[in-house]
């Protein structure tokens, strides 16, 4: 298999050379002309200097962004090559903007993009489908910072540079109830198929900071996500209608669940019908004192099947791999499997939720009972568990089934009379300390399920003509390990 290390190229672009020298980044050459590091895997690149972007900080950068971003659109159909927009060294502020297809938005390791806390300046979009409305609000949303919609291959990169959502004004507006609607999100994009976002530092995110939704083939990599730990909403990456994803080395400090996994809310989402399936996530650390490692929920109504998460790190948060779930929602949870978890300083190690309520509105179909079931956990080491071992709660009539927990410690900051609390829940265990609840004393081999094998729909994809699929699956196939993902084609830069 090829190196995935990416091709690099130093281009030197003549063009720039006029704003270059005015702004001076620090990679300007002596003779006027600005060079950097590119990957070369789009044929068409530009700086954001070369549409007039001023990186103090308090300039508006909004039209630059759009500016350029249309230019490289025109590269972007079947044999367009495709186009990379640099974003050198400096402080762009911006409103938010779409991105194209085929495209790159490469961030120089001193690049920040500053969303723009002038409310006014966040277009005001409709409500996703599967939601019904605003997930703050009823009715629309605000636009996320960094956008997509209908794209084929999008990657945001670059050398660890940042994009920080200035989010302090949108939390207190938020607590405060000034804004009339949903917050938007650091980078969202919908219905695309192809999407690898590394290298990057997102901060203080108005609300969530990385939202794929209805799209698949997706690939978070390397991703550093900073938000203050009592902010409101800030999740880290919630894969939400989304199919073949994977997360990994990622580092997500946050208000909010680390990793959420979604599919839609009660009738919205059960119209719309399209799960969360095929996902990896792995070698995650996270912390989150009010909210989980990897939530699965609440808004689920798609279904959510095979998710595969190892080798997790948490500390001090709230729980680890945990489902929210209501009556109304419909749809299913199952096939969810985590294995090698290490969790210090945790409120709770385990935690499932079988009436969260929140609906978003009263038309929700009370006969849609959520099934819950084949849920594995293997070889977790908790210390300082502060609150209780377990809290397990199914919905009567409709109990979370198949759970598997084999070789789990969790050790207590103190000793409790009860450190699992269980109802409507049915499953084995082995070698679980302390012992868990009676629901869940079932015995079985001593080990839980961790499919390897790839989903046939993975076998399908491999089989399409579709020239980024096929080269996204060349890479599973090459790969030697044997949970599923989604890898991006490092190839692509290679020709
Ligand atoms: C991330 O950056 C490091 C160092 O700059 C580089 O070696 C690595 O290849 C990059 N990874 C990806 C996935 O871009
Ligand atoms: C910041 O930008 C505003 C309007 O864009 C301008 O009025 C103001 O003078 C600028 N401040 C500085 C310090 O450049
Ligand atoms: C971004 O794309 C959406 C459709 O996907 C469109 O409605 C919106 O006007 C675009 N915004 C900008 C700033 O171009
Ligand atoms: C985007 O893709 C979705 C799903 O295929 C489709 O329903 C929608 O009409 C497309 N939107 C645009 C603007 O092409
Ligand atoms: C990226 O930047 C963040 C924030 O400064 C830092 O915590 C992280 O270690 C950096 N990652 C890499 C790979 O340099
Ligand atoms: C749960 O696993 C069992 C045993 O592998 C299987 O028979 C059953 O169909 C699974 N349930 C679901 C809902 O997939
Ligand atoms: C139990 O889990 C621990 C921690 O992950 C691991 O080191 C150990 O090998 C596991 N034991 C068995 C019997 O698999």
């Amino acid at each position: 298999m090829a190196s995935p290390i990416p091709f690099f190229a130093v281009l030197l672009l003549a063009a720039t050379a006029a704003s270059a020298r005015r702004h001076a980044p620090p990679q300007a050459g002596a003779a006027g002309q600005s060079t950097y590091m590119a990957p070369s895997c789009r044929a068409h690149t530009a700086s954001l200097l070369d549409f007039g972007g001023v990186g103090d900080g308090n300039t508006s950068n909004t039209a630059a962004f759009r500016k350029a971003v249309e230019h490289l659109s025109q590269y972007s159909g079947e044999g367009g090559g495709g186009g990379m927009l640099y974003v050198p060294a400096g402080r762009w502020l911006t409103a938010p903007f779409n991105l194209t297809s085929h495209f790159t938005l490469f961030l120089h390791a001193d690049a920040v993009i500053l969303g723009t806390q002038d409310v006014t300046q966040w277009p005001v979009i409709d409500p996703l489908p599967s939601y019904g409305r605003g997930r703050d609000h009823a009715g629309g949303r605000y636009a996320s910072l960094v956008s997509g919609s209908n794209l084929t291959d999008v990657v945001i990169t670059g050398n660890n540079g940042t994009i920080d959502g200035q989010g302090a004004t949108w939390w207190s507006k938020y607590k405060s109830g000034k804004l009339k609607y949903t917050r938007g999100y650091l980078i969202e994009l919908m219905h695309t198929d192809g999407v690898f976002i590394s290298n990057v530092t997102l901060v203080n995110s108005p609300a969530w900071n990385i939202h794929p939704i209805y799209s698949r083939n997706i690939v978070v990599s390397g991703v550093t996500i900073l938000a203050p730990t009592k902010s409101p909403n800030t999740d880290g990456i919630n894969p939400d209608s989304c199919s073949q994803v994977r997360i990994e080395d990622c580092y997500v400090v946050s208000g909010d669940d680390c990793v959420a996994i979604k599919s839609g809310w009660d009738e919205y989402g059960i119209a719309v019908g399209m799960p969360s399936e095929h996902i990896v996530v792995r070698r995650l650390t996270c912390v989150s004192p009010t909210s989980a490692v990897i939530a699965l929920g609440s808004e689920m109504s798609g279904g959510i099947r095979d998710v595969r998460a190892e080798d997790i790190t948490a500390i001090g948060t709230e729980s680890a791999v945990r489902i929210k779930t209501a009556v109304g929602r419909g749809a299913y949870v199952r096939d969810v499997y985590a294995r090698r978890m290490r969790l210090d300083g945790m409120k709770r190690v385990f935690w499932m939720t079988g009436d969260y309520k929140s609906h978003p509105d009263d038309g929700y179909d009370k006969t849609a009972v959520p099934l819950v079931e084949n849920i594995s956990y293997q070889d977790v080491v908790a210390t300082g568990v502060w609150k209780e071992a377990a809290r397990m709660q199914g919905i009567q009539g409709a109990p979370f089934k198949g759970i598997c927990m084999a070789n789990v410690t969790a050790e207590m900051t103190k000793e409790r009379k009860v450190s699992w609390n269980c109802a409507d829940v049915e499953g084995v265990s082995a070698g679980v300390t302390p012992a868990p609840c009676a629901p869940l004393q079932g015995t079985h081999a001593g080990s839980c399920p961790f499919p390897t094998t790839r989903s046939p729909s993975t076998r399908s994809l491999y089989n399409s003509a579709h020239t980024p699929l096929r080269l996204l699956l060349l890479q599973w196939l090459g790969h030697s390990s044997s949970t599923i993902y989604s890898e991006y084609p490092a190839s692509c830069c290679t020709k």
